[in-house]
């Protein structure tokens, strides 16, 4: 039995540290919940910071200049290519004013227009207009994120670092009462609480390639696979169509090229100097990103020029001035590998980004466990589908991070959470955790843009025969066991979805099928395998 060496208790419990939890922990102690925050590194480590593009979101305001909520809602749609839930899309695109009016009000500092008193907008990929806030130019998540963490350091909200969450405290019920969680040096500690909100974000550390920083391993999703919640949509991983290049065969958290230098009229070439997007899509290099980054890959096979894992973002039309002033994070990561976007064209490659999919939640953050919740990147929302719009991600986080909190105060209020003390201290769970480098190989090789059945089964041998049965005694343990199980559940559903859409590029099923217009429910069996459950119904806009 595991002896926690010390317990705490909170009304709420919230794991992360990033736009979602920090919105949600506020939010909280605003409505008078006493509410713990834990972060398994330091408080500003997570992947908030490195959002570059901005929030989409249509104020008040931009009606005059012929935007409105509903033109952001179908843009989502269409991108999220039929799998949306439109309910959830226009739940969480029409709360946009309000979150981040809120935002503002912390103390976010967004870009001012060049005239006019309201703020400047960019343009990314699949959104029709100019419509995304931003700030520092290219530094938006960066800025949101110090105006929560100041936000919370003032308002006392505790904040636990060190500690990584590895199971949740059940009752008999099944409902959760809290969260056993370790420190650096490996110590239990259980925080009793009625509700635990996951706010971990992604997954991009199942992949060699990533935009997400090492913290991203899919640990609020294999806690909430065992804690008997769903998943939905987890197929579906976003790749960024530029990062920086920095050489073959590029490990880890590569930058962020951001779209929006798109939005300002950057074109994809080929090593050949052809264009990528001519012809592909209406709306051409700022087509939704699955289109790009697919249209990348594509024109990669054929290796134009002799380049076979690069292209180009021509941005040569901006002067040094304006580049800089406007993409100041950009320009100083290509500084660093010796390149001036005035003049040179940014060697760029897709890189995996966002997991569109997640713990199923409703737009509150509820779950399928009574007192557990999800928000953000973690979540399953319903607001992405098969393919996220981008700069909707920050939106998201900050809607969801709102509303759970306000759910959770009014299942509190409502009497339907369990009393923590009736929850068993939780054992250290002893599951599968496969080495994370041959993990990375196999899924870049087989299970990114581009899977057939015969590789994601090449996948799942390999999980197979390296994964051990293994204790979660430290940080490494808890994630590695996470990225497995991520994999393990990722590669069930690729293979089950027998065609293409979205983020899902099947080379052996290679057209989208109006019979799949379905998602993909997974859930634990009582083994700890991920299995199939069942599909939702077609929502959404084709
Ligand atoms: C970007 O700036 O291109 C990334 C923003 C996002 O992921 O939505």
């Amino acid at each position: 039995m595991t002896s926690p060496c010390w317990q705490a208790r909170a009304d709420l419990v919230v794991v992360g540290t990033g736009v979602a939890g920090l919105t949600a922990a506020l939010h909280a102690r605003e409505l008078g919940l006493r509410t713990l925050v834990v972060t398994k590194l330091a408080v500003d480590d997570g992947n908030t910071r490195f959002a570059q593009g901005g929030v989409a979101v249509v104020l008040p305001g931009d009606h005059d200049e012929g935007d409105t909520v509903e033109a952001h809602a179908q843009d989502t749609l269409t991108a999220g290519a039929g799998l949306c839930d439109p309910d959830a899309v226009r739940a969480i695109v029409s709360a946009g004013p309000a979150v981040v009016a809120d935002l503002r009000r912390r103390g976010a500092r967004f870009d001012p227009a060049a005239t006019g008193g309201g703020l400047a907008r960019g343009r990314e990929g699949g959104h029709r207009t100019f419509r995304v806030v931003h700030a520092g130019g290219d530094a938006t998540g960066a800025e949101v994120e110090r105006a929560l963490v100041a936000s919370a350091r003032d308002g006392r909200v505790p904040m636990l670092e060190n500690h990584i969450a590895v199971e949740a405290a059940r009752t008999p019920l099944g409902a959760v009462g809290g969260l056993l969680v370790l420190d650096a040096s490996g110590v239990p500690g259980l925080i009793s609480a009625p509700a635990v909100l996951l706010a971990t974000g992604g997954l991009g550390q199942l992949y060699q390639a990533t935009s997400n920083p090492e913290v991203a391993t899919g640990d609020g999703l294999a806690l909430a696979l065992r804690a008997g919640a769903l998943a939905e949509d987890l197929e579906f991983v976003q790749f960024h169509p530029t990062v920086l290049y920095t050489g073959r065969g590029a490990r880890g958290r590569c930058p962020l090229v951001t779209e929006a230098v798109r939005g300002e009229g950057a074109v994809l070439v080929d090593g050949a100097g052809q264009r990528v997007m001519t012809g592909v899509h209406p709306l051409e290099d700022l087509a939704p990103r699955d289109v790009v980054a697919g249209a990348i890959i594509r024109r990669l096979l054929e290796e134009p020029g002799a380049i076979d894992d690069h292209v180009f973002l021509d941005a040569t039309h901006l002067s040094r001035e304006a580049f800089r002033g406007r993409f100041p994070t950009v320009y100083a990561a290509c500084q660093e590998i010796g390149v001036d976007p005035s003049t040179d064209p940014i060697p760029v490659a897709p890189a995996a980004h966002f997991a569109c999919g997640g713990v199923k939640a409703t737009v509150a953050g509820r779950t399928a466990v009574t007192g557990l919740y999800a928000a953000g990147e973690v979540a399953r929302s319903g607001l992405h589908g098969a393919n996220r719009l981008a700069s909707n991600s920050l939106l998201e986080g900050l809607v969801m991070g709102t509303n759970a909190a306000e759910a959770v105060a009014a299942d509190l209020a409502l009497g339907v959470l369990a009393d923590p003390w009736s929850a068993a201290v939780p054992e250290l769970p002893v599951v599968p955790v496969a080495d994370r480098d041959t993990l990375q190989r196999v899924m870049s090789r087989y299970a990114a843009i581009g899977r057939d059945a015969e590789g994601l089964a090449v996948v799942g041998s390999v999980l197979d025969v390296s994964a051990v049965d293994t204790p979660l005694r430290t940080r490494a343990e808890v994630e590695d066991a996470a990225l497995t199980l991520a994999a393990r559940a990722l590669i069930a559903a690729a293979a089950a979805r027998e065609e293409s859409r979205g983020c899902h590029v099947r080379t052996d099923f290679t057209e989208r099928n109006d019979a799949w217009a379905t998602s993909q429910l997974i859930r634990l069996n009582p083994s700890g395998q991920p299995v199939l459950r069942w599909a939702t119904a077609a929502v959404g806009a084709a």
